[in-house]
């Protein structure tokens, strides 16, 4: 984890939030290279819930959001974690983190370590708005963007062509006031979700079909981004630990260098989120099928992923070691830079100019990396350190044949290719 962190760092992947002032617990500013993963993750989630599929539809609903929406989805008086104090020290912990827990007490040396009685603890970060000082309201920011989703069920319905089953998918911030916030984004304050409401009809059988359809879809997307499948199983939840909106739940974990850790979860919510919010707003959420004429209130089954937890995992297991060389072997499609270009020396105009023309044609069709700093060796290190799957160096050879190096991140292989060929080269390597 160390190395991960510090990688994150030294190559703008990932820095503390508001470093200069001392930073704040739980909150974490993405870099220009973490910036660039993170898009392109959503947005690969996105092309495969929203783009290729015909029954899910996408919303970017507000975060901030009438309270009572919080108080008709069961947050302000379920949302809670226990709380416990360390009567030695008064840290706070989560009376449910055993691990953490035992780590916290032999940090007091073989002092007897006694705790207060675990408390309710909201999770909601309050909010005020409104303009008069004392008359502001409090309101909440979403500490799932769930509601943004359902709260929307009847406009999607009225103003779109779908029918159950379908899904509404929707990426955004949510914001929990963490009583430990950890491992480095793993568990953060303000983080992303990545979601889709999938609403089916109000049967066991049809709800459990597509529980498992999700399951295993979720699975797979993940295998497809290039996780190692023995670093990732499925956890189904006890019943004490379900949310309080969920009838099931699985998550799916990964295998962290802090032990097997929630990746993201699938929950059967049943009908609650849309039979609290049609009992609390005084609007009918039911659905209408328009062949049979048969009304009734849908089941909600969710999948639902952290963006920050998948990017940290992606990153850890693409980190990798060949002899002395590290590199981050992330999926072409998930790199921030796809390929990197060098003159082979920063004060040879020739060179220069060559290798310009390559990076400007290039950045056309994707993003592109330069660097003219120091030796070769130098560069290809950094280059693997940010995960660049290809590194063209212009040489001299270049200026008699028009022809380039081409360096292959996992293999360190090199071959020449053809300077007019390389659009359709990268092409075909980067599918
Ligand atoms: N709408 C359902 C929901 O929010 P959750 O299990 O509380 O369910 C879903 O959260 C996912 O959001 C988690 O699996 C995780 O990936 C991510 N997540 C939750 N809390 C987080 C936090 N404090 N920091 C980073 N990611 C978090």
């Amino acid at each position: 984890m160390d190395k991960i962190v510090a990688l994150c760092k030294r190559r703008g992947f990932i820095y503390p939030g508001s470093e200069i002032y001392g930073g704040l617990t739980g909150t974490w500013d993405y870099g220009p290279l973490g910036t660039l993963l993170k898009n392109n993750l959503k947005n690969l989630w996105w092309k495969e819930m929203v783009q290729l599929r015909n029954d899910v539809v996408g919303i970017d609903a507000a975060i901030m959001m009438n309270p009572k929406a919080w108080e008709a989805s069961g947050h302000v008086e379920a949302f809670v974690d226990p709380l416990i104090e360390c009567k030695v020290c008064h840290a706070r912990f989560r009376a449910d983190k055993e691990d953490e827990i035992k780590v916290h007490i032999q940090s007091h040396e073989g002092k007897k370590v006694e705790w207060t009685n675990p408390k309710k603890f909201n999770l909601l970060v309050k909010a005020y708005l409104g303009i008069i000082e004392g008359e502001q309201s409090e309101i909440y920011l979403r500490g799932e963007i769930t509601n943004g989703a359902q709260v929307n069920f009847k406009n999607i319905v009225d103003s779109t062509r779908v029918k159950i089953p379908f899904g509404i998918a929707q990426i955004g911030k949510a914001f929990r006031n963490e009583i430990t916030p950890g491992n480095f984004t793993f568990r953060s304050r303000e983080f992303e979700q990545m979601e889709v409401q999938f609403y089916v009809k109000p049967d066991e059988k049809e709800a459990e079909k597509w529980y498992e359809y999700w399951k295993q879809n979720r699975m797979d997307f993940y295998v497809s981004l290039g996780i190692k499948k023995e670093n990732l199983r499925f956890r189904e939840h006890e019943d004490k630990e379900r949310a309080h909106y969920a009838k099931k739940a699985v998550d799916i974990e990964y295998n962290a260098p802090f032990g097997w850790s929630e990746f993201m979860g699938i929950h059967n919510r049943g009908d609650f989120d849309l039979r609290r919010h049609t009992e609390y707003s005084g609007t009918n959420l039911s659905y209408k099928d328009s062949v049979t004429g048969e009304e009734y209130i849908p089941w909600d089954i969710e999948t639902s992923a952290g963006v920050d937890r998948s990017l940290l995992f992606l990153l850890i297991d693409a980190y990798q070691k060949d002899g002395e060389r590290f590199f981050l072997k992330l999926d072409p499609r998930l790199a921030p830079y796809k390929v990197a270009v060098f003159p082979l020396l920063a004060n040879k105009e020739d060179l220069v100019t060559e290798a310009r023309k390559i990076y400007q044609t290039l950045q056309k069709d994707m993003m592109v990396a330069w660097d003219d700093r120091g030796n070769i060796g130098k560069r290809y290190f950094a280059q693997d350190e940010a995960g660049t799957p290809f590194c063209i160096t212009v040489d001299f050879k270049t200026l008699e044949d028009k022809t380039v190096t081409v360096r292959d991140r996992d293999t360190a292989k090199q071959e020449r290719v053809k300077i007019d060929k390389l659009p359709e080269y990268f092409q075909n390597k980067l599918k």
